[in-house]
């Protein structure tokens, strides 16, 4: 069976009590029926992630303690999955060798982060990689664009790229100052790059488009590969 890890970023879980209900309700429903594909998720911390970093930065707290802060709040809406998909493994997945050897036995890994340094794209980078899927990233952006499209009316959103576009933009976006992130972070596309994991970036909000990214078809969002 053709392997698919799904990278739910923590934005789409983020906002009101309602707007994640009816998110989580919308991706069940999208998701339902792909029984011919091994898929693992991945999930990030969103609003309670920042929020717990900003207060821990604020208060003076190592980087070290600030990124075990966010983990636990991945882990957290990692739960939130694992216990609503009805076939998803109940269990948070700590490490990519875990995960990995739930994918062999046949069932769908939930992780959130895994250690301090990096982040849940990272996670996801590496799983894919070690599983050999694909990998699909969930975002509440609807693609790669040239230039920061929440700045630049003129940006221009890219149907494909090759890894070494991707990793000019994350890096550009890197040096900047915290908190304007590219939508794929820098070590997560070198992870993708070295390895020729085909990656999509799409809307999440999209459903239409998070299925056809899944079942390899064309879509709205952005594939990543050679
Ligand atoms: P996220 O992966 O949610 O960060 O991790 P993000 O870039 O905000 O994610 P998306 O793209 O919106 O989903 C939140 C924080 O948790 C720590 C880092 O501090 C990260 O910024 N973290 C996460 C780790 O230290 N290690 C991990 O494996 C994952």
């Amino acid at each position: 069976m053709e392997r698919v890890v799904i990278k739910i970023g923590g934005s789409l879980l983020s906002g009101s009590q309602d707007d994640v209900l009816s998110y989580l309700h919308g991706l069940s429903s999208a998701l339902a029926g792909l029984n011919n594909y091994s898929l693992g998720f991945v999930v990030g911390g969103g609003d309670t992630a920042s929020k717990y970093v900003s207060l821990a930065r604020e208060l003076g707290i190592n980087e070290y303690d600030q990124d075990l802060l966010g983990i636990m709040a991945t882990r957290m809406n990692a739960k939130l999955i694992a216990s609503f998909f009805p076939d998803a493994w109940p269990e948070i997945i700590t490490s990519v060798d875990d995960a990995r050897t739930l994918f062999e036995h046949g069932k769908i890994p939930v992780m959130g982060g895994t250690v301090p340094g990096h982040t849940t794209n990272t996670v996801a980078a590496l799983l894919a990689e070690a599983v050999g899927a694909r990998l699909v990233n969930l975002t509440n952006v609807d693609g790669i664009y040239d230039k920061d499209p929440r700045e630049n009316e003129d940006a221009k959103k890219f149907d494909r790229i090759d890894y070494d576009t991707l990793i000019s933009l994350a890096a550009e976006y890197d040096s900047r100052e915290a908190r304007a992130h590219f939508v794929f972070d820098l070590l997560a596309s070198k992870v993708v790059a070295r390895s020729g994991i085909e990656l999509h970036i799409v809307d999440g909000r999209d459903f239409e488009t998070v299925k056809n990214a899944i079942l390899g078809k064309p879509h709205n969002g952005t594939v990543v590969g050679e």
